[in-house]
């Protein structure tokens, strides 16, 4: 399984490459590969997936009206390389699953990271249920002792804590204007 992660972004933030690290580190090098990215570090091409010649292609799009699971044979899954907002403004649908006519799945009607998707998505593809996965809807970063950050996401919990892009939350610290 190949998992195509098409960079959306008008650059590589740093917020975007602490998870496209995450996603190498979840799948292996040889499983990722980021498009419309020319990056040194990552497995990139400048590429959009509509110019490779991918096949099996599935889109995983919050707004997909069936859920991924292990039966579903696809040799690629795409993801928008987007960082979230919200309310979600629909633009993987906008922005890959209706230019590329592809197949589309959704990981559930919440709104995770690409990273937390991908996360979620290898699990299922590997036979995993949802229903094994522990989630928190929202979750709160201390960066001060008087300031906190509210990510509006839902996020995978690995023994009651978030998993979250290595280096993340240092990178929130150190971010001025919340
Ligand atoms: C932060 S989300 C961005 C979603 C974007 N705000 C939108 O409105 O479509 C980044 C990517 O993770 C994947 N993703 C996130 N949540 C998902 C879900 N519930 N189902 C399927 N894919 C999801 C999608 O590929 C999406 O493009």
């Amino acid at each position: 399984m190949r998992y195509v992660i098409e960079h959306l972004e008008p650059r590589l933030f740093k917020w975007c490459l602490l998870e496209y690290r995450h996603i190498v580190s979840i799948v292996g090098k040889e499983n990722a590969l980021f498009t419309n990215l020319a990056s040194k570090e990552l497995p990139s091409t400048k590429d959009r997936v509509k110019d490779l010649d991918l096949k099996h292609v599935c889109v995983l799009d919050p707004y997909a009206r069936k859920t991924l699971s292990a039966s579903d044979k696809f040799e690629n899954l795409i993801f928008g390389g987007i960082l979230g907002d919200a309310p979600m403004q629909g633009r993987t649908t906008r922005e890959l699953t209706m230019p590329l006519a592809a197949e589309s799945r959704n990981l559930g009607k919440y709104q995770f990271s690409t990273d937390t998707a991908v996360y979620v998505a290898k699990h299922l593809m590997g036979g995993g249920k949802l229903s094994e996965l522990s989630f928190q809807d929202t979750i709160t970063i201390e960066i001060s002792d008087s300031e906190s950050v509210e990510l509006p996401f839902r996020y995978v919990m690995i023994g009651g804590i978030p998993l979250l892009p290595p280096c993340l939350v240092e990178y929130l610290k150190s971010r001025k204007g919340f």
